[in-house]
């Protein structure tokens, strides 16, 4: 069994470099997966009330936990919360704590920029207070939005989860995030779920596969990392998950990280 290396928040807190998006995973399959996850070695799980799933994630968890099979100190548990509840952002948290039935949630994002995401936010300092939540961050925020909220909130968000895969690297964004002191963590890293084949299928990937005796998935997963990017791979397949964790006894040379970064086109697979 495979551990992520960890990353150390400017909180303080340490979390696994790669964990497992559970978006599309839902009932039975995404109980099973999470199950099949941890496993495996996965130990960051990234939710959403947006999911529809926190319910199957946090039945699976505790089932791990009264069985012994992991600690709820080697887990690290994210949502978000959507903007159609930042209004509400007292009850959504409330409705999203108890689906989950955890003791406390690690990390809470806002999902996306809204006009009351600060008021929403601030509700979330006052559960972080309350030891409901241990941290904060945020989603889909690039410079704009970050350089006029960040001023505006007290407890700074530990992470910026953002689409970025070779089509959309964020090349511009992602050095701005760190000089924050935020980790930026990838969503959608193979392109989502009906896009995975046009990254993955990449003539410069497949070289690169075949050359370091790698998939192209790890070769995805590999490069981010070597950019200091979190990444939350989706996946109901123990052996994508396998491998998905199986990146750490290699590096992709300079020449071969400069070879990815020219995929960059620009190409968002979603709208945000
Ligand atoms: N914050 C946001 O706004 C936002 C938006 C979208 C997504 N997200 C997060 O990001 C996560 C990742 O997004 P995603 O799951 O939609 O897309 P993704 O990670 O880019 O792609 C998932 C697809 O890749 C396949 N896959 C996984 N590992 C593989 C491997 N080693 N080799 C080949 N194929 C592999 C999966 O199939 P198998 O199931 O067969 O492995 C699945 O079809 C989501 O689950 C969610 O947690 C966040």
């Amino acid at each position: 069994m495979t551990v992520a290396p960890t990353v150390t928040l400017s909180n303080g807190m340490t979390i696994p470099m790669v964990g497992l998006g559970t978006w599309s995973l839902r009932g039975a399959a995404c109980q099973q997966a999470i199950r099949t996850a941890l496993e495996q070695g996965i130990r960051l799980f990234d939710s959403a009330t947006f999911y529809g799933n926190e319910a199957e994630v946090g039945q699976a968890l505790r089932a791990a936990l009264s069985s012994g099979i992991v600690k709820r100190e080697e887990l690290v548990v994210v949502t978000k919360l959507y903007p159609n509840e930042f209004a509400h952002a007292k009850a959504a948290f409330a409705a999203s704590f108890a689906r989950l039935g955890l003791d406390y949630i690690d990390i809470v994002l806002l999902h996306h920029p809204a006009s009351d995401a600060v008021a929403a936010y601030r509700v979330l300092e006052q559960e972080v207070q309350r030891g409901t939540v241990r941290a904060l961050g945020l989603s889909n925020f690039y410079q704009q939005e970050l350089a006029a909220f960040l001023p505006q909130v007290s407890i700074k968000p530990v992470l910026d989860q953002n689409e970025i895969h070779p089509f959309y690297q964020e090349q511009d964004v992602v050095p701005v995030i760190k000089d924050y002191g935020i980790l930026p963590q990838a969503w959608y890293p193979f392109g989502g779920r009906g896009h995975t084949h046009e990254i993955l299928a990449h003539p410069v990937i497949k070289e690169l596969s075949a050359r370091y005796r790698r998939t192209p998935a790890q070769i995805v997963l590999r490069w981010l990392l070597q950019r200091g990017i979190a990444v939350v791979p989706g996946s109901g397949s123990a052996a994508h998950m396998a491998q998905n964790l199986a990146l750490f006894d290699f590096a992709l040379d300079e020449a071969d990280m400069t070879a990815l970064s020219r995929l960059d086109c620009g190409r968002k697979f979603d709208w945000y």
